[in-house]
């Protein structure tokens, strides 16, 4: 079947099996590789990207239920060479450690912020629930979702 999906803005067009699952549509798109395979049950959460800005783990959604959909993935945080703020408070308050889970968190991250500019610590906590970390632990990625939040704050009073 054909299936056309916008990923990060740009219309992808391709002849799928039915059961071709979004992780696997986006990772065979050249330069997409950012999206990370892990469990293949829904568990892990390495796979999350945002479809019409909200997260979905990308394991448990065939790609053809993203046709005519907005998918974003971690490699669209960054324009033109500027990190999104919940990439630099990952960076500055070193929230990752093998980086295995970190694409899943900073979409799940964003989309959070995007809903709720001000989240309280338990608010990330719930939001980063579908997502497991092995190496790092979960203190310094609240941590990094409050500066990337706090960051934004200070910018919007700026503008
Ligand atoms: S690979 Fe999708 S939740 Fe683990
Ligand atoms: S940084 Fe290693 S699993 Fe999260």
């Amino acid at each position: 079947m054909q299936v056309t999906i916008t990923i990060n803005g740009e219309a992808v067009s391709r002849d799928i099996e039915p059961r071709q699952l979004l992780v696997h549509f986006i990772r065979e798109t050249p330069e997409l590789t950012g999206t990370h395979w892990g469990c293949d049950t829904s568990n892990c959460g390495a796979c999350v990207v945002l479809m019409d800005g909200r997260p979905v783990k990308s394991c448990t959604t065939l790609a053809a239920m993203a046709e005519g959909h907005e998918v974003r993935t971690v490699e669209a945080l960054e324009v033109d060479g500027e990190l999104d703020p919940v990439q630099q408070g990952f960076h500055e308050l070193h929230a990752l450690q093998c980086g295995f889970c970190t694409p899943g968190m900073l979409m799940t991250s964003r989309a959070l912020l995007d809903e709720n500019p001000d989240p309280t610590d338990e608010e990330i906590r719930i939001a980063i629930s579908g997502s497991i970390c092995r190496c790092t632990g979960y203190k310094n990625i609240v941590a990094a979702v409050q500066w990337a939040a706090r960051h934004e704050a200070a910018t919007r009073q700026e503008v």
